[in-house]
């Protein structure tokens, strides 16, 4: 399949790119698969009300079946139906937080197709802060269900050229918007519970949310691997290079230490580090590749799935990542590095 690729200005795409808009819309309209920018990650979009099209997502991504996808909509009252009862809860995260990197599962009306629902009786949704993902839904006149527009198993991309390497010639379509802002995915709360549940940290912080809603609690399964998660997808090993990752908890001779016995192995080594490591560290493995500041962690997860899609264009055998606090956005990134891991953890202690 031929994949269409359109540039569309950021700023203000309608006036600038309206008919690019348009042809990718259209495509939307015709049950094709279209990628577009969001504030978090690339979406892989269709049309949420067709099986045909929403089929079309899990195909070219290779997703398994039972992983449900998100909803993208423009205004709350497209709300009305989709799902069948919004908490108080939920109104006040959407009034805070929306448009924004925040997804709520709610329960889900009936006739939303099955496949964006993994059959589930519940739907996420979020809409998002992006000025081409609205436009284009606005074009298209849909809801698009979209899930990163990765290969399963990949990081998710946060540049069109990451969308490009996993989906040239499996969709119908990319908007290529330049690179996203937040970097890692939305955060999702279930609002079908008496006490809403973070299901996946991301954008919006576990900090934030207490301070709209107060009580939150958190998937005890983001913290125990002997728990099922909540979140289907959840419990998918992601985000991971080629080369095996390794968290190092522990201080800066620590690290050192480790590379040198991984070099002494023979193994090429890779170094996912903060700006401040690096210059700490000097010269220290084959590859080392900054990923963003330790005094704003906003710019790590930003940089992140960046970083470790750049690992699979060197030829390191081994990649170890220093380690981050587990609050703030902080959460998030260490969700994500940990699945790239596969929980995999050399420690000092
Ligand atoms: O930032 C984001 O959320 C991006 C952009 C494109 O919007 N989308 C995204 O979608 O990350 P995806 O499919 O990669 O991740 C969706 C997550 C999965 O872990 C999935 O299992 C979970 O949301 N999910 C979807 N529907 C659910 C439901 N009804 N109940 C529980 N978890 C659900
Ligand atoms: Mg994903």
């Amino acid at each position: 399949m031929l994949t269409k690729k359109w540039t569309v200005d950021n700023a203000d795409p309608v006036k600038m790119n309206y008919p690019q808009l348009k042809e990718a819309a259209a495509l939307l309209q015709q049950e094709e698969v279209v990628a577009f920018p969001t504030e978090t990650v690339y979406g892989l979009g269709a049309n949420a009300l067709s099986d045909q099209a929403v089929l079309k997502i899990f195909e070219a991504k290779g997703r398994p079946g039972d992983n449900p996808l998100i909803v993208h909509i423009t205004k709350k009252e497209q709300l009305t139906d989709l799902v069948d009862n919004l908490p108080e809860v939920a109104e006040e995260l959407m009034q805070a937080f929306w448009p924004g990197p925040l997804t709520l599962v709610l329960k889900s009306r009936d006739g939303v197709s099955k496949y964006v629902t993994a059959g589930l009786d519940t739907l996420a949704v979020r809409m998002p802060d992006h000025p081409i993902a609205l436009a284009l839904m606005e074009v298209a006149g849909l809801p698009l269900a979209a899930p990163s527009a990765n290969l399963s198993g990949k990081p998710s991309p946060t540049t069109a050229a990451h969308v490009d390497e996993d989906l040239d010639g499996k969709i119908a379509g990319i908007v290529d918007g330049g690179p996203t802002g937040v970097g890692l995915e939305s955060t999702v709360v279930d609002c079908t519970t008496e006490i809403p549940v973070i299901l996946r940290p991301g954008g919006v912080t576990k900090e934030q949310l207490e301070a709209v809603i107060g009580q939150i609690e958190v998937d005890p399964a983001l913290t125990s691997q002997d728990q099922a998660p909540k979140s289907p997808g959840m419990k998918y090993t992601h985000y991971a290079p080629v080369a095996p990752v390794f968290l190092v908890e522990g201080g800066l001779d620590f690290l050192k230490e480790t590379v040198l016995a991984a070099q002494k192995d023979g193994k090429k080594v890779g170094l996912l580090v903060t700006e401040e490591t690096k210059a700490e560290l000097g010269e220290a493995g084959d590859v080392m590749i900054a990923c963003g500041t330790r005094s704003d962690l906003s710019t790590v997860a930003t940089n992140l799935y960046d970083a470790l899609r750049a690992f699979n264009s060197t030829d390191v055998d081994i990649i170890f990542s220093e380690t981050f606090p587990n609050t703030g956005v902080g959460a998030a990134i260490m969700n994500r590095l940990d699945k790239a891991a596969g929980h995999k953890i050399i420690s000092e202690r």
